[in-house]
């Protein structure tokens, strides 16, 4: 496929990162077929890309009439066979094998078979997805971040199987949505979250062993070391849960014991301090700024 035969996106799975993707394809003129489970999570992926785009129209990116636009090219669906009209198909549901590999077959029997077939996984194998796919060459890792209209990077994942061209395309493809793609090889947390986990991880020890409390290692490290955020900030942002089941992967994947979810991390998934999302993490979130996706 090449990219400029490239006009309708598929995006499965409309939270956090699937209402992102959708958003920033839709902005750059692309069709997008949005694809969830239920219908009420599709109104509120849409209803957080007409809250974005309004941010987007304060910040002057985009224009008023611009905004109906892009809204109008987001085709909300439940059924899987409404992505068969797609030429590029995103994944975004979440970071679970067994959810990954189920949609990934399913929607690898549905697409085309020229179709280029992309996991937005964090963390996971892009090679045992690309298995799952049934369309190994034309599978490739493409690992947004989050907020997806605000971060330039997306980290591409070559796997095992991945063809030339399939990557050329999806490298192509990021920087016609404006992004900046850098390449990487398949491995467990890739370069983003093999380096950055451990950092976290680390924050998380030096509050549970008493060195400092969250605030002064978040202070250390963006005052000593020029971080635009702190560790601790970000694992909030990022969600407190997410960043546990990526230290399992990366643990379990490289079999070494410097991935060791620190228990702090444990007890507070545990008792449900997510983060920003649920209005406790290492920090304490009004209302507000629980559900707004800014970074804080
Ligand atoms: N949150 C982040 O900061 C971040 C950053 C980069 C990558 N990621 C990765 O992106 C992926 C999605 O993460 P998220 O934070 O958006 O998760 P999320 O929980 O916000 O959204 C996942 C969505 O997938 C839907 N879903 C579940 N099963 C589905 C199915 N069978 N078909 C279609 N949709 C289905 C869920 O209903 C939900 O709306 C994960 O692999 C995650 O690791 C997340």
């Amino acid at each position: 496929m090449e990219v400029d035969a490239i006009r309708t996106i598929a995006v499965l799975g409309a939270g956090t990162m699937g209402n992102g993707i959708a958003h920033v394809f839709a902005r750059a003129g692309y069709a997008v077929v949005l694809r969830d489970v239920e219908k009420s999570l599709l109104d509120r992926a849409l209803e957080r890309i007409d809250a974005n785009l309004d941010r987007e129209i304060k910040k002057g990116k985009v224009t008023g009439s611009e905004k109906a636009q892009i809204l109008a090219r987001v085709l909300p669906v439940t059924e899987m066979a409404a992505i068969a009209r797609a030429d590029f198909a995103i994944e975004a549901v979440p970071e679970r094998m067994e959810i990954k590999r189920a949609v990934l077959a399913e929607a690898g029997g549905v697409l085309r078979p020229e179709a280029i077939l992309a996991t937005n996984t964090s963390s996971i194998s892009v090679t045992a997805l690309a298995a799952a796919s049934g369309r190994a060459d034309r599978f490739v890792g493409m690992h947004f971040m989050n907020p997806v209209p605000v971060m330039e990077l997306v980290e591409m994942v070559r796997g095992l199987g991945t063809s030339e061209a399939t990557f050329a395309a999806a490298m192509k493809l990021c920087e016609k949505i404006g992004k900046k793609p850098v390449a990487v090889n398949d491995a467990p947390g890739f370069v983003s979250n093999r380096v950055l986990m451990p950092m976290i991880n680390e924050a998380a020890f030096c509050v549970m062993e008493g060195v400092a409390t969250a605030e002064s290692v978040d202070a250390i490290m963006k005052l000593g070391m020029n971080h635009p955020m702190g560790p601790l900030e970000l694992a909030d942002f990022i969600g407190l849960d997410v960043c546990l089941d990526i230290l399992e992967v990366l643990l379990r994947d490289f079999g070494d014991t410097k991935f060791r979810p620190c228990p702090l991390l444990r007890r507070m998934v545990a008792a449900g301090w997510l983060g920003k999302k649920s209005g406790r993490g290492f920090y304490v979130y009004g209302l507000a700024q629980a559900e707004s996706g800014d970074r804080p």
